[in-house]
């Protein structure tokens, strides 16, 4: 069926965000238009799919912990009705647990620390010794001087579960994905009433969602007190191939500290091993650097000396979409009929079912969820 001449919902953004809130709204019974010129090939496609509300804690983000913590909840069953929904397309959801390890001494009172943090909030994490550690992942170098066990946090797959949001919004009737850049925000009385593409082309909307990462805000024609406020944070990220005789190389997801640097490599089901990521307030660069790439295998050598011997299949740079608070915008903006889903930071594909939900909850009844209240982008303009 073709979409509508006006669809309800117009979202800008194709990342997982924008293409999860799509499908969630459409079931809703909303008509939802995608735009997006290349959907599904930023920092979704990038990142390493870590599921990992426990392992990932940060002081000062406690609020963010109750969102994040909803979202892993609810993974098992989005994955399971997005299984069906597009035809029998494995998302990837892979309950694989995560150790967090430390390299030296001062790496290990980090991790202490960050023990006591979680234990405080009555997260569960198990303490191991170093030996406990290796144990569970004999590739673990002999110098690793234990570790946290989160047998809570989980892996997805992100291009599996991209590959999965496509199919299903392939086969919504109410869900249309155009393949074309939004140039322009059309206001009309007061609210946002649709966009112009590039090529001049208008699709008028009941309502609009900023769903498109870092690049969230430069859409022309939004009114300043409705600009969210996000900026790229560069993340540069490898992929590394297991050949069969080193399976399984890793089973759980590895974080580590290493000399206060932080690295995760992330084992897939089909032989992958991602490593990453930097962290990099350099603006809208994602150029892959040798220094980049040598700190990350520097870090991940260190952990799991093995990783040597891997043909190294994949260099990449995408950015993240940082807030001042590190936490996402999730509901309307100042503008009436513009919503941003956007900000999420290192917890974008995590926040993805949470997101979804929320935003689909609030387009179809105009009413936000308890839990995304804290999230609203009204927060930065106070
Ligand atoms: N959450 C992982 C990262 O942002 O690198």
């Amino acid at each position: 069926m073709p979409a509508p001449a006006r669809p309800d919902v117009l979202i800008i953004g194709g990342g997982l965000i924008g293409l999860a809130t799509a499908w969630r709204t459409a079931r809703r019974g909303l008509s939802v238009t995608l735009c997006d010129p290349e959907p599904g090939a930023n920092a979704s496609f990038a990142a390493a799919g870590m599921l990992t509300p426990v392992t990932e804690l940060h002081y000062g983000e406690e609020l963010l912990l109750g969102l994040n913590l909803d979202s892993a909840r609810r993974y098992p069953d989005f994955v399971a009705e997005l299984r069906e929904a597009s035809g029998g397309a494995d998302p990837g959801y892979r309950e694989s647990g995560t150790l967090a390890v430390a390299f030296d001494a001062d790496d290990r009172a980090v991790l202490a620390d960050l023990h006591e943090f979680q234990r405080s909030l009555g997260l569960r994490a198990e303490w191991l010794s170093g030996g406990e550690a290796r144990r569970l992942e004999p590739m673990l170098a002999p110098s690793v001087r234990g570790g946290l066990l989160v047998e809570g946090d989980h892996q997805v797959d992100n291009r599996m579960l991209l590959a999965a949001l496509f199919a299903a919004l392939e086969r919504e009737p109410r869900a249309e994905l155009v393949r074309a850049r939004a140039a322009e925000l059309t206001v009309a009385g007061g609210r946002a009433v649709g966009v112009v593409l590039e090529d001049g082309t208008a699709i008028a909307a009941g309502q609009v969602v900023l769903a498109a990462g870092c690049w969230s805000g430069q859409l022309r024609g939004i009114p300043p007190e409705a600009l969210p406020p996000v900026r790229p944070v560069k993340g540069q990220i490898l992929r590394l191939a297991v050949p069969e005789v080193y399976k399984p190389f890793l089973t759980h997801t590895v974080r580590g500290v290493v000399r206060s640097n932080h690295a995760y490599l992330v084992p897939r089901a089909h032989g992958e091993l991602v490593l990453g990521a930097t962290t990099e307030e350099q603006d809208y660069d994602t150029s892959v650097t040798a220094g980049g790439v040598y700190e990350l295998l520097r870090d991940a050598r260190a952990l799991v000396p093995g990783i040597t011997e891997l043909p190294l299949l994949e260099t990449r740079a995408a950015l993240r979409p940082g807030s001042p608070d590190n936490a996402p915008l999730i509901g309307p903006t100042a503008l009436p009929g513009l919503l941003a889903a956007t900000g999420h930071y290192r917890h974008g594909v995590l926040l993805t079912p949470a997101t979804a939900e929320a935003m689909a909850e609030i387009l179809a009844t105009g009413s936000v969820p308890d839990l995304a209240e804290p999230f609203s982008p009204l927060r930065f303009g106070k």
